[in-house]
Formats: C-alpha cells, structure tokens, sequence
C-alpha cells in the first residue's frame, strides 16, 4: 500500500473546493484529516455547512470539519456568488449535513494537529488565507511542523480572474496572503491561474456525468456543482483550481515551479496582485502537465470517460 500523506484542507466551499474535497476524499495516497472554513467564495457559515454536506454526500462524514474566519484580516468580505451561486454551491441542493462541528475553530485546529504530529502534515489551501495568516501570528512555529503547504492562489504572469491583475483567493484577503509569502515557510507552493485556467473539466464531461445514472457520489457530485456554470452561465470549461492544488500536494511532477520572492499588492489601485520580484524559497506554479492532471482528477473520482468530440 502507497504511504498516504496526511493533509487539512482549509476551503470556502464553493464548487471546484467541493471538487477538490471529492478528490482527497478518494485518492488513496491521501489521509484527509481534517477540513477547516473560511469566508471566500460564500460566508463562512454557508462554507461550512456546504463543506459538512458535500463530506456527507462523499460518504466520508467521520473527517472533523472546524469553522475558521468569518472576515478578512482587515477588509470587509467580498464573495463570490457570481460564480458559485447565492448558496456557493453552484446549484447543488445537498442534503444538510446534522452532524457536529470539531470543537477548536479552524486555525487552532491547524495549529493543534501540525504540532501533534510535526513534519508530517500538509497543508491545503483552496481559499483566502485568513486562517494560515491567524494560525501564523499565533503559533509561528507553524513554519517548521507544517511538512509543506500548497495553497491554491495568486496570477502572477497572467491576468487575474477579479480584477485586471488579481486571482480571487489573494484579492479578498490581500493582507493574510502577504503574511504568509513572506513567511520563511521551506516548502511553500502556489498553484495560482497561471496553471489552473489550463486544467479544466470540459462540457463533454458534463455531458458524460449526465447521461450516466450510475455513478459513485464523487463523480455525481459534478453533476450537482456544475448546474450553474454549465447551464446557467452557460460556460463550455470549469477550472479545476481547487483540485489541482490538492493534486500536486501529492505529485508535484504536476507542475514545473519557479523559484520567487512574492509580494503582494495591498494598495487599492492594483489591490490583490501577486508579484514576482526575484528569486527566493516561495514555488510558483509557471507550468502544468494540464492532461495528466484532469485524467488524474477523472480517474479518481471516477468520471466517466467524454464522448470523443
Ligand atoms: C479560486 O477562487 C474561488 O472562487 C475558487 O474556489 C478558487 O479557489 C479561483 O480564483
Ligand atoms: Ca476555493
């Protein structure tokens, strides 16, 4: 049997987290620990309870799931229901879950576990980094127990996906993302558009899922959380950000990285961007082997196989 990395997840799900949940919730090189919330595409208290209901729908509804930062450090929340819809799950009506919260909120249970177990734990990212950014301040010990952390965020030599120049993740908490670049974390990767607007789900896989009755809930559940890009927004590819964060925590063969210092815009004129300014210990994401990794996306959650076009 592979050894499994443990992993957290930190989300604010939203609908390619909840693709993201359904891949570490099946892979087998992963142990899902634990999932903490936070405010980002939805506010943290939907997050959470759409988090403790995809759990449920995934069949994995054992794995603690601790509700993090309800606002930005400094900033007022800014959501992103445009794309996820008002309840964040793209359309999905998911039974809600009844089952409880883990007791600590969601960065003492990061700081909890990573000392728990040092040098093992990887952390994931798939939201603003209000909780990373708390944790830190609190516990920088933080920075030698995490084994690494991949956080899905960052447009750092393509446009942004918000503004002109920022992704969503870093332009709603511009302050906490500073925070955690420019800690001195050893292994710190970011999986920002530059490669996650080239892994994508296509309508020929929504097709697929829809026209299969017999699914397992992972791959069902893109049925669910599709309705709205697919069908009311009427788009042609879904991103796979959140899931090719949590795939390369497992295989960075995914990506080719650079080696940078980052720093982050916090003025309002360009607020958000993420810059490259030279060398240093932070791994941005510049290229990704984009079929490999949805064909991993789709073999582990059991998607069925499109249509040839
Ligand atoms: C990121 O923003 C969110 O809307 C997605 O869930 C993803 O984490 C992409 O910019
Ligand atoms: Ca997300």
């Amino acid at each position: 049997m592979t050894e499994r990395t443990s992993i957290i997840l930190d989300v604010d799900t939203g609908t390619d987290d909840a693709l993201a949940i359904a891949f570490a919730t099946r892979h087998p090189a992963i142990d899902l620990i634990a999932v903490t919330t936070v405010a980002g595409n939805i506010d943290v208290e939907k997050a959470t309870a759409n988090t403790l209901a995809v759990l449920d729908w995934l069949g994995a509804g054992e794995i603690p799931v601790h509700r993090g930062a309800s606002r930005p450090l400094v900033r007022p929340h800014r959501d992103a229901t445009y794309f996820h819809d008002e309840h964040g799950l793209g359309g999905a009506r998911l039974p809600a879950s009844e089952r409880e919260l883990g007791a600590d909120r969601g960065p003492a249970a990061i700081i909890r576990l990573a000392r728990q177990r040092p040098g093992e734990i990887v952390l994931v990212n798939t939201g603003p980094l209000t909780n990373l950014a708390i944790a830190l301040n609190v516990e920088p010990r933080l920075i030698e127990w995490l084994r690494a952390v991949v956080l899905m965020g960052g447009a750092f030599h393509v446009p942004g996906n918000v503004t002109p120049t920022a992704e969503f993740n870093i332009y709603v908490d511009p302050e906490a993302a500073e925070q955690v670049f420019s800690a001195p974390f050893p292994r710190l990767t970011a999986i920002g558009l530059d490669v996650t607007e080239r892994v994508a789900i296509t309508r020929a896989d929504w097709d697929a899922v829809n026209s299969d009755a017999d699914l397992p809930p992972s791959a069902s559940l893109l049925r669910e959380v599709g309705k709205f890009a697919f069908t009311r927004l009427d788009r042609d590819r879904f991103a796979l950000h959140d899931p090719l964060a949590v795939a390369v925590a497992i295989d960075p063969s995914l990506v080719r990285n650079e080696d940078a210092t980052v720093v982050v815009d916090t003025s309002e004129a360009e607020v958000g961007r993420t810059r490259v300014v030279g060398p240093g210990s932070v791994q941005v994401a510049v290229e990704v082997d984009a079929d490999r990794a949805v064909e991993t996306y789709r073999r582990t959650v059991g998607l069925p196989l499109p249509k040839p076009a």
